[in-house]
């Protein structure tokens, strides 16, 4: 994107940078530029499908069996609307082991709004239908639950309704063609720009979208200040709005700023909005606090046409640090999990949580989407980690490797149901501390010759796991310990499963889901819903009195878009916001009207 390169003048005359760190954003725009745009989506996804690698099979043909499978989780979702209709209406969300509602999303009818796109997608016309007058007249300055303790008013936290509301108006709209949907995400944008009113233009945690004050401090969480570029993108886009397209892009300009100041590497998790730089505990993670902030790097990538490189380039540097520093294989049964570092010394913790399993979904579709190839980054600018990182790297295929960790780590998130007894997975586990940094043992495979497959996916048969709840006790046989048992009806396992059976058509991964589907409906259900379990490892399952918007947003969609042939929002056109909404693909020619507008100075309003 040519305002990238108004950033690197900046920064040259600024001085803080080396002129070999601009340098890696400057060739790889060049290399670039030299590929022929304007091809549409499907005939530049083709021409990288040959020759068909082995993960790219064909898909099944249709059969009676999964379409009998995508009409139960159809029914699935009508069990958990209805119910929130009928005792939640008018409210966020459906509690459902009392039968009463909830505000917890600022009074806004979140799960309608969440589950919009849902419902097109699964033909419920007569839901859709009656959702539309409710949303035209609905108040986005009207704010009615009270969030955040200690506050004296009302705050709207920004980067939740911005991933449930504002993408699910969004999709809804790209899927309907319906303007109302259009105008409200217009008028809501519009309503959460004041909250990008910092030095760099990153949103603060909160806002009362009638006084426009701000709220949350100058602290600002990774995923929560970088996961909104998507949504502001594609409002600029539909809309044909610079205003909108100004806040999306300032926030990857900034982003861009940090990864040359860093020189490669990941994103920390922790910031400070008064400076817009990373600061506070320095942690490494996917999981909590960081997942869609990364997802959002390749995203931005792939819905903007590809052509805005350094995107492309802060997600393989991301990544390239990912797998060789918070990938790690486990001693017994070989199982591949992604944890978190802390400190400058970046000790892993061993932590896997499920939130970090929509990252084997991220990397599958990155291998399937694009060549993937390092030689886009020069490497003598990079700090020496990221230096270290890109030359493991560089004897790899990466679209190989990437597409074998994103098999290796989707199949442990599956294991982690498929060993529970309630076939549930966990929220998070500890892994067994003496497991090895994956890229030694790749090391050693390599230095070997290459011989047999990757390593790392050897685990593939489920354990089942009698452990005692929280037992602090060695992690053998299973190689870890359930640290927190809750299972909240979380989407990103079956993300991934969903991701890795559509690139690679190998029906295990539709078995996988089916399995878990069939353990939702045996311990989630009740009569009016589906409710969080407080524990995975217990038979009969312990239910809570919750059932969260993003389990009909996403979790049912993903399963039904799982069980289905025909695929009504194919990957190589769409891309999935982080709450499971779809975008579609434009091209890049949309998306260039709009720089030569872009102030260069900081947003401030
Ligand atoms: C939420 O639903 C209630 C009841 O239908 C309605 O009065 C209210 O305006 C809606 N709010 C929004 C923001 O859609
Ligand atoms: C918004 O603020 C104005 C001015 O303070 C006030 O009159 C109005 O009632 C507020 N609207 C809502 C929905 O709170
Ligand atoms: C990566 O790109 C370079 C330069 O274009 C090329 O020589 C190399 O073969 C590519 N590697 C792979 C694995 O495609």
């Amino acid at each position: 994107m040519a305002s990238y390169q108004s950033v690197l003048s900046r920064f040259r005359s600024a001085r803080y940078i080396t002129a070999a760190v601009a340098a890696v954003f400057v060739v790889s725009t060049l290399y670039y530029i030299q590929i022929p745009a304007g091809h549409p989506p499907s005939d530049r996804f083709s021409s990288w499908n040959d020759p068909p690698r082995p993960w790219q099979r064909p898909i099944t043909p249709s059969s009676p069996v999964w379409d009998a499978r995508a009409a139960q989780v159809k029914q699935a979702y009508l069990h958990a609307y209805e119910g929130y209709l009928k005792y939640a209406e008018g409210y966020d969300e459906l509690r459902p082991l009392s039968n009463t509602g909830i505000n917890n999303f600022n009074g806004w009818n979140v799960t309608m709004y969440d589950s919009l796109d849902t419902m097109l997608l699964m033909d419920l016309h007569d839901e859709f239908s009656a959702a539309l007058p409710i949303i035209s007249k609905g108040n986005f300055r009207k704010i009615k639950n009270y969030k955040f303790p200690g506050a004296t008013k009302l705050y709207v936290p920004f980067f939740e309704t911005v991933i449930r509301y504002l993408g699910g108006l969004l999709a809804a709209h790209a899927l309907s063609g319906e303007q109302l949907l259009l105008d409200k995400a217009d008028e809501l944008g519009t309503l959460l720009e004041p909250a990008f009113n910092t030095y760099k233009g990153f949103p603060v945690f909160a806002i009362d979208t009638n006084s426009t004050e701000l709220a949350g401090g100058i602290s600002g969480i990774l995923a929560e200040i970088a996961s909104c570029q998507l949504e502001w993108t594609y409002l600029a886009h539909t809309t044909g709005s610079k205003k909108h397209f100004r806040y999306g892009n300032q926030v990857i300009q900034s982003l861009v700023e940090t990864m040359i100041e860093r020189q490669g590497g990941m994103f920390p998790t922790n910031w400070n909005l008064q400076n817009g730089r990373p600061g506070g505990r320095d942690t490494l993670s996917v999981g909590a606090a960081a997942d869609s902030a990364h997802e959002y790097l390749l995203k931005q990538y792939l819905m903007t046409g590809q052509k805005d490189t350094a995107n492309l380039e802060m997600y393989l540097l991301s990544t390239n640090e990912m797998l060789t520093r918070l990938m790690y294989v486990t001693p017994n049964r070989q199982m591949l999990y992604i944890t978190d570092t802390n400190g400058p010394k970046h000790m892993p913790s061993h932590v896997f949580e499920h939130l970090s399993c929509f990252f084997p979904g991220l990397l599958a579709l990155g291998a399937h989407t694009l060549p993937l190839n390092l030689s886009i980054i020069d490497p003598s600018g990079l700090n020496p980690d990221a230096q270290r990182a890109y030359r493991l790297l560089e004897n790899y295929d990466l679209r190989e490797l990437h597409m074998a960790a994103a098999e290796g780590l989707a199949t442990s998130c599956w294991l982690m149901y498929a060993d529970m007894p309630t076939g549930l997975g966990p929220e998070i586990a500890n892994m067994e501390p003496k497991s090895r940094p994956w890229i030694d043992v790749l090391e050693e495979w390599r230095r070997g010759g290459m011989r047999g497959p990757i390593p790392g996916l050897a685990a593939t048969t489920p354990m089942p796991y009698t452990k005692p709840e929280q037992s602090k006790a060695t992690s053998k046989p299973w190689d870890y310990v359930v640290r927190r048992t809750d299972y909240f009806l979380r989407p990103e396992t079956l993300e991934s499963i969903y991701i890795m059976w559509r690139v690679t058509g190998d029906p295990v991964w539709r078995e996988r889901g089916w399995g878990i589907f069939q353990a939702i409906e045996k311990h989630t259900k009740t009569p009016s819903g589906y409710a969080s379990l407080r524990s995975v490892v217990r038979v009969p399952a312990v239910q809570q009195d919750e059932q969260p918007s993003y389990f009909l947003a996403e979790t049912l969609k993903y399963l039904y878009l799982l069980f289905i042939d025909e695929d009504p929002v194919p990957l190589d056109q769409w891309v999935f916001n982080t709450e499971a909404h779809p975008f579609p693909i434009f091209e890049w020619s949309n998306y260039e009207k709009f720089k030569f507008d872009i102030p260069s100075s900081r947003v401030r309003n």
